[in-house]
């Protein structure tokens, strides 16, 4: 939903291809909006621009996801509940991204962490499934592998890089924040949004407060082009912006390549030294 009409997402799929000869994915995100987009014509641009992954997001996505499928895309559906998780294992998706409350966006209503969900998704599903939620550290990984998931999705920790495509301040406050700088907005509209703990989100919770359900006392607050905005023009720090609680494991601005191997050797250390070095403890011997 970055991409403001079906022509502009052709467009970044195509650029995107040009930048890599690496396999890429396309989210593909269902939120309720005062005016849905036409989002049968986005699926068909990635579906004719031979897109091999999709990570699908929101609600009701039965039908663009058979779609997806019968033109032989790997769909990896994102939920925050395992019931909806069982259901897209029911009509076909390969994998599932299970995205605890820790999550920036949107956790949904349910309120289930990832120390939770995971396990409880490992025991019921079938398929593969990844963590998403508050990760940033290859400790967060070896914990997800040891809790039945294969693999992990970061999105604030992405944010905090070189080479994001977000203003300098975005980045900075980031860095600065500790993990009670978040709050949720929109619950009162059933579609609970985890933001960055600004005056901005503050003063929508307190509209929320005084006027529950109402989408149009909030909506100048809310609305996706005073984020746009921040990200990409002004950088003003105190719109209404998502990030999830990772804000505090996050302490730099690396590139993807430092980060992303320091996750992996991070996770092997923690498996190799700590979890294995546990085995060779006085405590094997008691047990
Ligand atoms: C700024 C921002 C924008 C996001 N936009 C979307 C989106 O359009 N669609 C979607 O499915 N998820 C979106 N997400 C959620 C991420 O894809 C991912 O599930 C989430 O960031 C994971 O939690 P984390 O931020 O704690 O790593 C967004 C997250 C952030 C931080």
């Amino acid at each position: 939903m970055t991409q403001k009409s079906p022509e502009d997402l052709r467009n970044e799929i195509r650029k995107c291809r040009k930048l890599t000869s690496k396999p890429f994915g396309v989210n593909f995100t269902l939120l309720p909006a005062l005016r849905p987009p036409n989002y049968k014509a986005y699926a068909e641009v990635i579906i004719s621009e031979g897109v091999k992954v999709v990570e699908t997001a929101g609600r009701q996505p039965d039908d663009f996801i058979k779609m997806f499928k019968s033109a032989g895309i790997y769909v990896i559906h994102k939920c925050v509940q395992v019931r909806h998780a069982l259901h897209a294992q029911k009509i076909g998706v390969d994998c599932i991204s299970m995205d605890g409350f820790e999550c920036g966006g949107h956790p949904g209503e349910a309120d289930v962490g990832n120390w939770v969900l995971l396990p409880a998704a490992a025991k019921k599903l079938k398929i593969p499934f990844i963590v998403s939620g508050g990760c940033a550290t290859g400790t967060q990984l070896a914990a997800a592998l040891a809790l039945g998931a294969e693999g992990m999705n970061m999105g604030t920790r992405f944010m905090a890089t070189r080479e994001a495509s977000i203003h300098s301040n975005i980045k900075e406050s980031i860095v600065n924040a500790s993990e009670n700088d978040t709050t949720l907005v929109m619950r009162s509209v059933k579609n609970t949004e985890r933001v960055f703990k600004t005056d901005s989100a503050m003063k929508c919770r307190e509209i929320e407060a005084e006027k529950p359900g109402n989408i149009m006392a909030i909506r100048h607050l809310v609305t996706g082009e005073n984020y746009r905005k921040s990200f990409q023009e002004t950088g003003d720090t105190d719109s209404i912006w998502s990030c999830g609680q990772s804000i505090g494991l996050i302490n730099d601005i690396p590139t993807v390549e430092n980060l992303v191997n320091r996750i992996i050797w991070s996770a092997e250390n923690t498996i190799r030294a700590r979890l294995n070095g546990l085995l060779d403890s006085p405590m094997k011997a008691k047990l």
